[in-house]
């Protein structure tokens, strides 16, 4: 019998014991695993299961983002360096070009119930039952109506697949300021035998989707030619039209948009899972693409726009149960999931434009490496005010490896 059968079961000192047991982890590493910050174990412990300990992530502020007239400060936690300099650079240049306009759909969620089996005319006994099954959805929903939101429409449709006829029954429902996962799942949970008396079949799966397409944000810039310079613009241009025509570079374009979108996700206290299942659905509706574009207005500025689905909350969930999550969206001052959503755009979009910029000009690694400098030197063993002087070395050397980020501590040392 494994000794980790039962793990849920046991207190997280016992779990480190297994581990100790099992897996050699030591005294110095337990500690680490332990070191709960500012969540706690108890808080970490009732977030997910079989809790052994807590990651910790830096969050940083990318400063400066002017969005319809509005200046948002915005934290992004991240592991990677150079994201947060880089979404800073890209608000900086917006904001020299007036800023960002941004927007947002309703939040509508869509929840999805599947019948198997179906008999003939499930689509006419459907419509026959709209009414009814509307009523219940309604009452499935009241909760949400306080806030504004509440359920809003269903529709079905066949599905001819490889295990036969399938009905999809689809609900909308504005689901306001949070997620939407949980009220829609426990709509469709307690709909779903209705739906199997009026229309007959099965009831299979009852889940929302992931791909929220009547959630969208949207974001632009008019970067102007002046501040960016004819070449610059070109290049951006170049490395767009590239994204355009190649997935393999498509697929690099569009994560660094992610890198933007999921950090405020992250900092937010928001599932980053959904978020980038469905932009990444979102992406390859119609084929792979870039999830946003550029082109020159008349006056050769460079205009930059993106439309992402993004299902974000700013109450509710994980973001309720971590503090940094609420101190994060106090430092935003986003006051809405929809707010929220046109910021996140807005990182995306300036996300992009300083990688482009920065790619299509000087190349990425002056800017990125200089930033991962400090992270070779600590890898090397520099510890103290040795990692700015060995990140120092490596930056005047232009060498970025661990190999010569040892020698220069080594150099240091006087070794
Ligand atoms: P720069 O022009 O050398 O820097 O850019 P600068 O000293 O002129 O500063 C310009 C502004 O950048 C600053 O304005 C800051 O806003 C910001 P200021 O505040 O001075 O008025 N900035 C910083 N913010 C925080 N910490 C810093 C810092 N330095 C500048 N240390 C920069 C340097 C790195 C910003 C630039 O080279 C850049 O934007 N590079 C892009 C880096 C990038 O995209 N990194 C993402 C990781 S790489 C990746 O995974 C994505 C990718 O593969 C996606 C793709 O292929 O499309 C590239």
């Amino acid at each position: 019998m494994s000794k980790f059968s039962g793990f849920y079961k046991k207190t997280i000192e016992e779990r480190m014991g297994i581990l100790k047991e099992e897996k050699g982890v030591t005294d110095e590493e337990a500690k680490i695993l332990l070191d709960s910050g500012s969540l706690g174990l108890d808080t970490a412990n009732r977030m997910i299961e079989n809790v052994i300990g807590v990651n910790h992530l830096p969050i940083g502020i990318a400063p400066g983002f002017m969005i319809n007239g509005k200046e948002y400060e915005v934290p992004m936690c991240i592991e990677e360096p150079s994201v947060v300099a880089a979404a800073a650079n890209g608000a900086k240049l917006a904001a020299k070009s007036g800023g960002f306009t941004a927007d947002a759909d309703e939040p509508i969620m869509v929840g999805q119930a599947q019948l198997v089996g179906i008999e003939d005319g499930a689509l006419g006994r459907f419509e026959q039952a709209k009414a009814e099954i509307s009523v219940m959805a309604k009452e499935l929903c009241a909760g949400i109506e306080q806030y504004g939101g509440g359920f809003r429409e269903v529709r079905a449709r066949e599905l001819e697949t490889g295990r036969g006829k399938m009905l999809l029954v689809e609900f909308d429902v504005d689901v306001r300021d949070i997620m939407g996962a949980n009220t829609i799942n426990t709509l469709l949970e307690g709909i779903a035998p209705l739906l199997v008396e009026r229309i007959g079949g099965k009831s299979r799966l009852r889940i929302l989707t992931n791909l929220a397409t009547k959630r969208k944000a949207r974001a632009k810039c008019v970067w102007k030619k002046e501040v960016l310079g004819e070449e610059t613009i070109e290049a951006i241009l170049d490395g767009y039209e590239l994204a355009k025509n190649d997935i393999y570079r498509c697929a690099t374009h569009n994560k660094g948009i992610m890198n933007g979108v999921d950090a405020v996700a992250v900092a937010t206290g928001n599932d980053w899972r959904a978020v980038e299942a469905g932009i990444h659905s979102f992406a390859s509706m119609g084929g792979y693409k870039p999830l946003n574009k550029y082109y020159k207005d008349g006056e050769g500025n460079l205009i930059g726009e993106i439309e992402l689905p993004l299902a974000v909350g700013t109450v509710g969930g994980a973001i309720w149960t971590n503090p940094i999550a609420q101190i994060s969206l106090k430092i935003l001052g986003a006051k809405t999931a929809r707010e929220l959503s046109m910021v996140m755009a807005a990182v995306g979009l300036a996300q992009n434009f300083a990688a482009l910029r920065a790619l299509g000009t000087e190349g990425i690694q002056k800017g990125h490496m200089k930033l991962h400098a400090s992270n070779l030197a600590v890898v090397a063993g520099a510890s103290g005010d040795e990692i700015e002087k060995v990140a120092a070395m490596l930056i005047q050397e232009g060498r970025y490896t661990a190999e010569a980020a040892k020698k220069a501590l080594a150099q240091l040392r006087g070794e």
